[in-house]
């Protein structure tokens, strides 16, 4: 299948057919970055779901390798679905949820283990536990980690028999046996009817519990994508459980495409990849490139650092090795140039807070900045509806920068380092056009582009 479409995308990581959705499994192993993730090689509907793998050296030179995981078990013969990894004693451990659709049409999930010793080659280890007590079958998405006292915890998403999302934590001294600790939240709780893919960063002062809610109903300028992926910060007591709040939870990104992120720990880095759709099913059956067989790319990798009570996602440094020509003009309220490519990067630097201004990206992409609320809004048109929609946030330091990296058919905009960021994906009929106009009163700045290599 052909992936020379315009709306390829040249430095994320995409499929070479099929469908992926959410980054699984991210490890350092034996010297090199392991990404996995959910991938339908048959089609690009979600199902048959396995595991894609793509390795690298550097986190941006991206190699792919044989699928990790394919359905083959009694216990995982519907679907691999997702889930994270870790490295002991020299070997690569991958946990993963088995979706089973029995004769009857009845379903059943089993959190799995598999080992590798080369970080190439899998074997399964079958189910860990027996499927918790009153729980629904949507249990799923194990997450491992060690404490300082060498015990392994592991989290899983998970719907009550209520029908309200949860998360389990469970506890290991050997990983091999698991005894189930409960609610993962010691708060009670009813926040959306299923939790997806958790997560869990640890910092010298807080913990961070990240997950993905399904069902939060839309309130203002929060929850607008058909599903949410946010955090809460608090603290994780010595029983396992986490003391927090969900009446804090902060959606991470804020653009329309962006779900099931998850992280890993590099050297003392805390890094993480999301999935770049957050789309209804419509929408995604309508993405342009679906007649080219392929559909949806995992995000940039971005670096978590936490300050000021909140996280920051920043664009990875090792991304600057993708420059390959730059250009730096400075800008006095307006001013129209054109993307060197589209594989590019383009920073802009103001001065001081700037004035209200409208910056137009491809004659497309409106990111509107509103001085007085010291707001972004970011404005795109639906490929399905032919519609203009738009996200908003308000942000919490005065705006000083806006880094943006523009590719033919997405979007991801980090403001003020990361405070807030904006994904999108974008489909344009007009697949020339390079414009980027800005248009304000009073504002100076500095523009930076950059155009990319196409790895
Ligand atoms: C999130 C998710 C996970 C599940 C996987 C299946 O997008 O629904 O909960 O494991 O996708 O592909």
């Amino acid at each position: 299948m052909s992936k020379s479409d315009a709306y390829n995308l040249k430095y994320h990581i995409t499929p070479t057919h099929g469908l992926l959705n959410d980054p699984n499994g991210l490890a350092y192993f034996q010297g090199q970055y392991h990404v996995f993730y959910q991938w339908n090689p048959y089609g690009t509907e979600h199902k048959n779901k396995s595991w894609g793998h793509v390795v690298s050296d550097d986190l941006v030179n991206w190699h792919r390798k044989e699928t990790a995981l394919v359905p083959s078990e009694w216990y995982d013969k519907d679907g691999i679905y997702s889930g994270g990894s870790i490295v002991h004693e020299g070997k690569l451990y991958l946990f993963y949820t088995g979706n089973v659709i029995n004769k009857d049409g009845t379903r059943a999930s089993y959190q799995c283990a598999a080992v590798s010793e080369d970080g190439h080659h899998f074997q399964k280890l079958g189910p860990l536990f027996e499927h918790p007590a009153g729980y629904t079958r949507h249990v799923r998405d194990p997450k491992v980690w060690k404490d300082d006292s060498g015990n392994w915890w592991l989290i899983v998403g998970a719907q009550r028999e209520d029908l309200t999302g949860d998360a389990l934590v469970y506890k290991s001294e050997d990983l091999i046996s698991w005894s189930c600790q409960g609610s993962f939240l010691e708060q009670e709780h009813s926040f959306g009817y299923m939790w997806e893919c958790p997560d869990v960063l640890q910092f010298p002062e807080h913990d961070v519990f990240v997950f993905s809610p399904q069902g939060l109903p839309e309130e203002g300028d929060q929850y607008k994508n058909p599903n949410q992926s946010g955090y809460i910060i608090g603290r994780i007591l010595e029983s396992g459980k986490f003391l927090g709040t969900l009446s804090d939870f902060n959606e991470l990104d804020r653009g329309f495409d962006f779900y099931a992120p998850q992280t890993f720990k590099v050297n003392n880095r805390i890094l993480m990849f999301g999935w770049m759709s957050a789309m209804t099913e419509e929408t995604e059956q309508a993405v342009p490139t679906i007649e080219e067989g392929w559909v949806h790319a995992l995000t940039l990798p971005r670096e978590i650092v936490f300050a000021d009570g909140v996280l920051y996602q920043r664009p990875l440094h090792e991304l600057q090795l993708l420059r390959q020509h730059e250009v730096h003009e400075g800008i006095s309220n307006s001013g129209q140039w054109s993307l060197p490519s589209l594989a590019a990067e383009v920073v802009i630097r103001f001065m001081e807070q700037p004035d209200s201004f409208q910056l137009i990206i491809r004659n497309s992409v409106q990111i509107d900045y509103d001085h007085e609320q010291n707001s972004l809004t970011v404005w795109r048109t639906n490929w399905l509806t032919n519609e203009k929609e738009h996200r908003k946030a308000v942000l919490g330091h005065s705006l000083a920068e806006l880094h943006m990296f523009i590719e033919s058919s997405s979007i991801e905009l980090f403001v003020n380092e990361g405070e807030e960021v904006f994904s999108l994906r974008y489909f344009l009929e007009d697949t020339n056009e390079r414009s980027v106009r800005f248009e304000s009163d009073c504002s100076e700045a500095v523009l930076s582009m950059y155009r990319l290599q196409e790895s």
